[in-house]
């Protein structure tokens, strides 16, 4: 039904105006108690063998939703009704921004993807943390807060922005995520670079540690997949040696070429980040990389191109702990979630495996073996 939906409707409409609608439906959805209860009864059934332990948090299953979805923290509750296990808010800059001018997401849809170049378009994160300090919890979710660089601020600034934003999230989140491989603001990936990234990482380290004094607060970063494989390499290391609690792989891909793209060259020559299906073998390439050099010590989060249940037991088997998903999603709708985890439960029923923690990295741990 959502298939001729999108077709009929969605695919007709502006993208953007197209994500705004669809993201409208399921706040006013998730407001009402008799309709919430109703859907997600529907369409986030519990598998309990899904149920899965990361960060110090046991979570109904692996599976949430990838950051930019909800940049602004307004539909959690809406995100976890319809089945995901955790929801990734974000990114969040230090300061409230506009992001960059309109057009600026496009669907390739024969080749199952978008690309964006949205520009950290947020409310700043002064903002988004009064909206989840203030928010009374309906699901009791994961909620990951993804946290980026002001535009306007100077890249030799860029460590005080990200640590404002610590200090002001931190408290709100069950695990923050150093975002430094969005391709759409000028100079981010370069943060990429290890010389760059251990001050940065420490310092949020240190600012998250400052804020909450409770807890420890889980800390993370978000790669890109096109670093070279050393660079992978590099950021493993730095993650081990900095005591990380978590890697996610990967943001979108500046690439076009290799990618089998049948779009039209007005679509696929578009500035931005390329999301879903053609990143998938990358995606799952780093984060095979990743495991064969972290193993077990740092827990890591498969994102790109996973499209169903095959892809997100695949990433379970390379080293993912966690599964994220966001341009599947755009295509395949609200039963998405209820397909995953049902075929998941299916995989690891009919696997070696007695739970999935035993899955995780199976793969990869058999070929380096
Ligand atoms: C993203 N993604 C993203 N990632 C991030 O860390 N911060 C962000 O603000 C955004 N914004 C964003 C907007 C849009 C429109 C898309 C499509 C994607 C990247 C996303 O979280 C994910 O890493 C990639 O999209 C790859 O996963 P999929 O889409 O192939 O499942």
């Amino acid at each position: 039904m959502y298939h001729l939906f999108f077709r009929l409707a969605f695919r007709r409409m502006d993208a953007e105006k197209a994500h705004y609608l669809a993201f409208r439906w399921i706040r006013a959805a998730a407001r009402v108690p008799a309709l919430r209860t109703l859907l997600s009864a529907a369409l986030a059934p519990r598998h309990k063998s899904l149920r899965t332990l990361a960060f110090g948090r046991e979570m109904s299953g692996p599976f949430g939703l990838a950051a930019g979805f909800d940049k602004n923290a307004v539909a959690i509750d809406g995100m976890a009704m319809l089945g995901f296990d955790h929801v990734e808010i974000g990114t969040v800059t230090a300061q409230g921004q506009p992001g960059n001018p309109v057009p600026r997401l496009f669907r390739l849809v024969g080749d199952r993807a978008l690309i964006n170049r949205m520009g950290f378009n947020n409310d700043g994160s002064a903002a988004v943390a009064a909206r989840l300090a203030a928010r009374r919890t309906v699901f009791p979710t994961t909620v990951g807060v993804n946290i980026g660089k002001t535009k306007a601020v100077p890249e030799g600034e860029a460590v005080q922005d990200y640590v404002t934003s610590a200090e002001r999230l931190a408290a709100h989140a069950d695990y923050l995520v150093v975002n430094v491989s969005s391709p759409n603001t000028p100079g981010l990936r370069d943060l990429q670079a290890a010389a760059a990234l251990r001050p940065l990482l420490a310092a949020v380290r240190e600012a998250a540690d400052r804020a909450v004094t409770d807890r420890r607060v889980p800390l993370l970063v978000k790669i890109a997949p096109d670093l070279a494989d050393e660079d992978v390499d590099a950021v493993a290391d730095l993650a081990v040696e900095l005591g990380l609690d978590g890697i996610i792989a990967t943001n979108t891909t500046i690439a076009r070429e290799g990618l089998g793209l049948t779009a039209e060259p007005a679509l696929t020559g578009q500035a931005g980040g390329l999301s879903g299906a053609p990143l998938k073998d990358r995606s799952l390439d780093v984060l095979r990389r990743l495991y064969a050099r972290v193993g077990d010590r740092i827990t890591l989060v498969g994102v790109g191109g996973v499209e169903n249940a095959e892809d997100a037991w695949q990433r379970i088997l390379a080293g993912a702990t966690l599964v994220q998903g966001y341009s599947a999603f755009i295509y395949q709708g609200p039963f998405w979630m209820r397909a995953v985890h049902k075929g998941l439960a299916a995989r690891l029923a009919a696997s070696p495996y007695a739970t999935l923690a035993d899955a995780v990295g199976a793969d990869t741990r058999k070929v380096s073996s």
